[in-house]
């Protein structure tokens, strides 16, 4: 046990080259070099261009957040890598990379969750976690509502999406309304000038049969589908379609739904602590909603700023800390990359 590690994550598992360094919950660096640009044109995320993209800024972004946090490799206490799940190529060059850094430097390595570092960067904001907590994790490939009981090993997963992830449906709808990808942040500055209440559409698996079989679970495809109704009919009658207006409108159900639910499970389980994850976590309506009706359960939610909801490093680094401060063994060295790593596993040196 160490108080206050000194620890670098690496992050690759998408299109952004992520290496964060901390010192305990303090945050040293932030160094982020990413491809979206690459990606833009097709509309999402090209596998292969990322991994090649994430081989060409590795050792130059490890090294620049080394320098902004005025530290050298020997310093560090640990190093923490995203081991899943994500791209399988992209993943594997953040894996590569930092079990050569391990390697070269006997500093102990540890492969993490994706999506429990999502949680983790919560710690470099708001200091520690109070266990237990629920987390409503929304990203660009999860959407789930987790009981972290104890971040360094015991998180589990009440409910997901059953179809499209919250950031794939803000992506997908952006396409539709002719807005630029990645889409939540475009949808976001769109809807602040749009009617919430423009039109009402559908609120997934939350009618009173689906609350009984999918009680924390979520839906975005029919709303999705409900979007390109919606749109199609205004342009089959000549109409012009309200832009802003569709935005805000489609931003509230998303929010709505995910508020609801969230608060459901922390009253349901007699938790008082809700934490916002992942890059969907930046939407400035999901975090305004989510507030007031915190505020009115009586539960107290807690969110990082936009940088660092979106994929970095740091929350690696974060998850890091974390698992060398409890004491958790490091992996071991010839851990895979895994592209489905199961939303419960924290990290590797848990289950082997
Ligand atoms: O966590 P993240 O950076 O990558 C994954 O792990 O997937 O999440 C990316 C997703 C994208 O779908 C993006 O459109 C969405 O997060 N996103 C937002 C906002 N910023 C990013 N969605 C809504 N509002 C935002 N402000
Ligand atoms: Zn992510």
């Amino acid at each position: 046990m160490k108080n206050n590690p000194v620890v670098m994550g690496i992050e690759t598992s998408c299109d952004e080259t992520g290496v964060g360094i901390v010192r305990g919950h303090e945050l040293l660096a932030d160094a982020v070099a990413s491809s979206v640009d690459e990606h833009a044109r097709f509309g999402g995320v090209v596998p292969e261009v990322a991994s090649r993209a994430h081989l060409e800024a590795m050792v130059p972004t490890v090294q620049r957040a080394l320098d902004d946090a005025g530290l050298t490799l020997a310093d560090l206490d640990g190093i923490a890598v995203t081991a899943g799940p994500g791209l399988a190529g992209a993943l594997m060059v953040g894996v590569g990379a930092a079990k050569a850094y391990s390697l070269a430097t006997g500093v102990p390595l540890y492969g993490v969750n994706h999506l429990s570092a999502h949680i983790a960067v919560d710690t470099l904001e708001n200091g520690p976690i109070p266990e237990p907590a629920i987390g409503l994790l929304v990203s660009g490939g999860h959407s789930s509502i987790m009981m972290v009981e104890d971040l360094a090993g015991k998180v589990t997963q009440l409910g997901a999406s059953i179809d499209d992830a919250a950031g794939e449906a803000f992506d997908k709808v952006a396409r539709l309304l002719g807005l630029p990808f990645p889409g939540g942040p475009y949808i976001d500055k769109a809807a602040k000038e749009g009617d919430r209440a423009f039109v009402r559409f559908p609120r997934g698996l939350t009618a009173a049969k689906d609350m009984e079989k999918h009680r924390y679970d979520f839906s975005f495809s029919g709303l999705k589908t409900a979007v390109a109704r919606w749109i199609e009919a205004q342009r089959a009658e000549g109409n012009n379609v309200p832009v802003n207006d569709v935005a805000a409108a489609f931003q509230e159900a998303v929010c709505d739904v995910l508020t609801q639910k969230a608060i459901l499970a922390a009253k349901e389980h007699g938790v008082d602590t809700i934490l916002l994850g992942g890059g969907v976590a930046a939407n400035s309506r999901l975090r305004t909603l989510a507030v007031e009706r915190a505020e009115d359960a009586g539960i107290t939610l807690r969110y990082p700023r936009p940088k660092l909801c979106t994929d970095n490093g740091a929350m690696v680094a974060a998850l890091g800390s974390h698992l060398v401060s409890a004491g958790i063994a490091p992996s071991v060295i010839d851990f895979p990359a895994n592209s489905s790593m199961d939303v419960e596993i924290v990290s590797l040196a848990n289950r082997l």
